[in-house]
């Protein structure tokens, strides 16, 4: 410390008073809500509780969910950080994982909506940033007499040295959790050729997840579908590894080796 006994009393006065102001404005915008999700917007209806449907792939009777609403075009790219999950591998394996997804570019007439999914993660011991890129599809661009229930929901094909990893995936619930961040919950069937059971993810644009209020919401909301295979994955759903060791780093660049899986590290 550089302060002495003979430290001016107007400096002492001042920096008193900072802290002091700072404490009084601490005390006003303390709260649970993140600093960290720049660039974002925030939702501003906070207060729309937790509306989730079945993935449509696995519900006998999918026009249940018929007023459930898909998220708006465009509102899925982007960074998103996946905060909780029921999957193992994730759960043990994975550190800071993030997903970002981008429109296909020029798009494939026949199968709009295509987007360019990046995933990436950290090993447990590791600041390397290790990725995997496919492309997923809708599954209504795929089978044209699907219904509007299919909104929302996917094909995953991996590319390159993925190309034997794929599976389908769809939103379940989707909005902003109490303090206005953007979070989405996906379903993901089993990757059978990497032996990965089907997986519940959740995908926030902030590392701390959603706040707890809205998690539980989740979860309830979740359960209440009444699916025991959903239930099951919801009850097993935990929070990842978010040890913020990525933050103030760019979201990663998906380049031509990316984008064959053949080079998987930056
Ligand atoms: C567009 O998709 C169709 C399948 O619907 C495929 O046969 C074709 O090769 C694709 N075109 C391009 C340019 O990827
Ligand atoms: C994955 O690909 C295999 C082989 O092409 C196919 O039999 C299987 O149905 C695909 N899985 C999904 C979930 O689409
Ligand atoms: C893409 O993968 C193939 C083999 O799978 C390889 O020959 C080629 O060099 C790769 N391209 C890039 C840009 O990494």
């Amino acid at each position: 410390m550089f302060f002495t006994s003979r430290s001016s009393p107007t400096l002492l006065f001042a920096l008193t008073f900072v802290w002091g102001l700072q404490a009084a404005l601490g005390g006003v915008l303390h709260s649970k809500c993140p600093t960290d999700v720049e660039g974002i917007s925030f939702g501003s209806c906070r207060s729309l509780r937790v509306q989730s449907r079945l993935p449509p792939m696995i519900n006998p009777n999918p026009k249940k969910f018929e007023s459930w609403k898909p998220p708006p075009a465009g509102w899925t790219y982007g960074n998103w950080k996946i905060t909780h999950s029921s999957s193992q591998l994730y759960l043990t394996s994975f550190r800071n994982m993030q997903g970002d997804s981008a429109p296909v570019f020029p798009a494939n007439a026949s199968l709009p909506g295509q987007t360019n999914d990046v995933s990436s993660f950290q090993p447990p011991t590791s600041s390397m940033i290790i990725t995997s890129y496919g492309i997923s599809t809708p599954l209504r661009s795929l089978d044209k007499t699907l219904g509007s229930e299919w909104d929302g929901a996917f094909h995953f094909q991996g590319v390159g040295a993925m190309a034997s990893t794929n599976n389908s995936w769809a939103i379940l619930s989707w909005g902003y959790d109490k303090c206005g961040i953007p979070y989405f919950v996906a379903w993901e069937s089993e990757i059978v050729t990497v032996g990965q059971p089907p997986a519940l993810d959740i995908h926030v644009r902030s590392d701390e997840g959603p706040t707890e209020e809205t998690m539980k919401e989740i979860i309830a909301s979740l359960k209440a579908l009444g699916n025991e295979a959903i239930t099951d994955l919801a009850e097993r759903t935990v929070p990842l590894v978010q040890d913020g060791e990525r933050r103030g780093l760019p979201p990663v660049v998906c380049d031509a080796a990316c984008q064959n899986n053949t080079v998987y590290s930056s």
